[in-house]
This record gives C-alpha cells, sequence and structure tokens, in this order.
C-alpha cells in the first residue's frame, strides 16, 4: 500500500449493498458499493452538513439522511439539473482482498448558489391596524366537520379582537396542505432549517400561510388569508412587533 492509500476494510463485507460511513484522515466519508464497483464520495452533505454517510442508496445516488439531497455515489455529482453542487470524490480500489480509499480527495467541493426563498426576506412592518392571527391546530376531518370548544373560543376571541379595531386572521392547520416534519430536528439542531426544508422544496406546501400570518409582514398583514410571507423560526419570533399577536387552539 502506498503513502496515500487507505486500507479501509475487507472487500466482501463492504460488497453487501449498503451505505457505510468510514473515516479515513480523520475525515468521514460514503463507501458504497454497486454493480460491481466501489464509490468514495466525501460524508457531510452541501446543503445544512448533514451525515450524508449515514444516508441511503437511491440507484446510483446517496441520499442525505436529512433533507434528501442526494449525490452520485461515484461522482459526487448532485442529482440530475443539480451536477455542479457536487461533493468531493475519493478514488477507492481493491487490492488483494482489500478495499483502500486516498486519503486526498480528487476533486473538490462546489456548492451550487440557490435561490433564495421568498420567505426569506427581511421582515417590515407597515402602519396599520393591530393585526391578530388565530392559529387552529384541531385535528378535524373537513368533510365531517364537528364542533370544536377551543377553535369557537379562538373565534370569540378574534371577534373581540375585530370589535376593537384589530385586523383578524382565523387559520385552521386542517385544512391545509403540507407535508408533516419528519422529525429532523430530532436529528439535530442543524437539521432544521428556515426556510423550513419541506415548504422550499414543495411549492404547494401551504404552511406558508402559517408563517405568513405569524409574521409581521406588511403583505400578509394586509392579506393574511392568500399571501404567504415569512417565518416563526426563535429569531425572528424574537423580532415580531408587539402589534401582532398570535393564538391558538388545539
Ligand atoms: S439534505 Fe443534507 S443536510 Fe439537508
Amino acid at each position: 500500500m502506498s503513502e496515500d492509500w487507505v486500507d479501509v476494510g475487507p472487500a466482501d463485507a463492504l460488497r453487501d449493498g449498503a451505505v457505510h460511513a468510514i473515516t479515513v484522515g480523520g475525515r468521514p466519508l460514503t463507501l458504497t458499493w454497486r454493480d460491481g464497483a466501489f464509490g468514495v464520495i466525501d460524508g457531510v452533505c452541501n446543503h445544512a452538513g448533514g451525515p450524508l454517510c449515514e444516508g441511503s442508496l437511491d440507484g446510483d445516488y446517496v441520499v442525505c439522511p436529512w433533507h434528501y439531497y442526494k449525490f452520485h455515489r461515484i461522482t459526487g455529482e448532485g442529482e440530475p439539473g443539480f451536477e455542479a453542487d457536487r461533493v468531493p470524490r475519493h478514488e477507492v480500489r481493491e487490492v488483494g482482498g482489500r478495499v483502500e480509499v486516498k486519503a486526498d480527495a480528487a476533486t473538490r467541493r462546489h456548492k451550487l448558489r440557490h435561490e433564495p426563498h421568498p420567505l426569506t426576506r427581511p421582515l417590515a412592518r407597515e402602519p396599520g391596524p393591530t393585526r391578530v392571527v388565530g392559529i387552529s391546530a384541531t385535528a378535524m376531518d373537513t368533510a365531517h366537520p364537528r364542533y370544536s370548544t377551543s377553535e369557537a373560543l379562538l373565534d370569540v376571541a378574534l371577534q373581540e379582537a375585530g370589535a376593537l379595531g384589530c385586523q383578524t386572521k382565523l387559520l385552521r392547520l386542517a385544512e391545509l396542505r403540507f407535508r408533516a416534519c419528519e422529525g429532523f430536528y430530532s436529528k439535530s439542531a442543524h437539521a432544521c432549517t428556515w426556510p423550513c426544508s419541506i415548504t422550499q422544496m414543495d411549492p404547494a406546501d401551504q404552511m406558508e400561510q402559517v408563517y405568513e400570518a405569524a409574521s409581521c409582514s406588511p403583505s400578509s398583514a394586509s392579506s393574511a388569508s392568500t399571501s404567504p410571507s415569512s417565518p416563526s423560526s426563535p429569531t425572528r419570533a424574537a423580532g415580531r412587533p408587539r402589534t401582532w399577536s398570535a393564538t391558538s387552539s388545539t
């Protein structure tokens, strides 16, 4: 074995079709085997630094377990359309029944700049009445609605706010079409991103209405029921003007 090559284990054991997290020169790498060829790419995802080496295989692509970005298991390139968004690849070879990996990467990391999501825009509070949004989290079969005490109370609160001259808005989560979080945050604090990666990747994700309603954005304030706007991240929530309030029912 030359100085640059690092023995990472017996070839037979690594030919099991799984995604293997290996460490070479202190660096986490992703080793895979498919169609008779080993592949080794970096173990850290381009998106938010997720553990690509703990991902799964989708054809020739390693899928990051955090938000499902994909990188070619041999070239490190992103999936079709995002080839320039690539992680480093390493040379790999089989010698005497052992797998060896070059410690130095053969290619460099390149992050493709993604267009910022509209929700990332700076917040601005325009003059106007106090705005109050009520968010109902009541579990409801919208095809067969039932009376909900908590939602009725929320309604009363909004009516009171309206009588005081506030602009009001009621959002029912049961009426929105969005995909539930897969528990990214429970894997790591860094796994929860703003804007939410689900919202970013799904143009039909109606959670935007909630983010907009809970923000102080002028566009959302004047027509919170229809227009998207901004976030509920801790940072932004902390900066929310006092004239905005949110209440919820469950
Ligand atoms: S997809 Fe890998 S960190 Fe988001």
